[in-house]
């Protein structure tokens, strides 16, 4: 899909990588419509890229209603439905994690894309056309040992993706799941990890990420990755020995 004229809707624009699609998608010529749990972050950015932002939390279903009746209400339909806003959790190696980490991780790692999907497909099959984008991470082709909840709900995030497009391409919906490596935001930064550790060091900065994410979009293929990102390598290599795969992981939870 080219975005020039599209009507975008992205959460979690307040702050981060949406933030940065936002305004990647403006300059593109797409009319983009910002939501963010935080209010001011939300209404500074609809004002900055121009649009019409609404401020709520996306993990109830009535948020995503409101934020999809705006952009109709505004610029009459939605093609795009940019899933992005998720939420890091606590760094716990080798713990389960309490019942909070898990109910919150759900809701907006899974639920939201769920709420999305409700609140766009029937104008989008009526259509036939639409595209649906997910954010999950890397950590859906993978794992994130320090964090079960993250690392669960991103794999059914992606998995959901899959569902999604496997009922709908054919209905003329695109679907796609993000899966991006460390990004140079926020979320990152709450981990507490230094400057010069490693996954700092490899961190995209959020307009590099812009860029992969516009050409992921134009190709409107399943799965957008960051180049030479590894992680399909990654994924033979466990499927050809699952248990090699564990035992390779395992140490880094001690
Ligand atoms: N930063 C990374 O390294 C990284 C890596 C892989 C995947 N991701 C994923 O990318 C996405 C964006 O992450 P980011 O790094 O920009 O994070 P960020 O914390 O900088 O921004 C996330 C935005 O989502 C908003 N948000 C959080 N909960 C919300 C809710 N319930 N309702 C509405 N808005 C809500 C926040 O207010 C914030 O503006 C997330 O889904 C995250 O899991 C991030």
């Amino acid at each position: 899909m080219l975005l020039k004229d599209k009507i975008v809707v992205v959460t979690g624009s307040g702050n981060g990588i949406g933030a940065a699609f936002a305004r990647r998608f403006t300059a593109e010529g797409a009319k983009v419509v910002v939501t963010d749990i935080e209010p001011d972050a939300c209404a500074a950015m609809a004002k900055e890229v121009g649009g019409v932002g609404l401020a709520g939390d996306i993990t109830q279903e009535a948020t995503v209603q409101a934020v999809a009746e705006l952009a109709r209400k505004t610029y009459g339909r939605i093609d795009l439905w940019f899933s992005n806003a998720g939420h890091s959790g606590l760094r716990q190696p080798g713990e389960l994690q309490d019942d909070s980490q898990w109910d919150l991780a759900w809701r907006l790692h899974v639920m939201s894309h769920v709420y999305a999907a409700r609140a766009v497909l029937p104008e989008m099959t009526a259509r036939g056309d639409g595209y649906l984008l997910n954010t999950a991470s890397s950590v859906a082709l993978s794992l994130q040992v320090e964090k079960a909840a993250y690392t669960v709900t991103k794999h059914g995030a992606l998995s959901l993706s899959e569902w999604l497009s496997l009922h709908y391409r054919p209905k003329g919906v695109r679907v796609s799941c993000f899966c991006p490596g460390p990004m140079m935001t926020r979320m990152l930064r709450s981990n507490g990890l230094p400057e010069d550790h490693p996954v700092m060091q490899m961190a995209l900065t959020p307009e590099q990420v812009a860029e992969v994410l516009v050409r992921g979009i134009e190709k409107e293929d399943f799965l957008i990755l960051f180049p030479n990102s590894g992680l399909l390598e990654g994924l033979k290599e466990k499927a050809g020995d699952y248990d090699a795969w564990i035992a390779r992981h395992a140490p880094a939870v001690s």
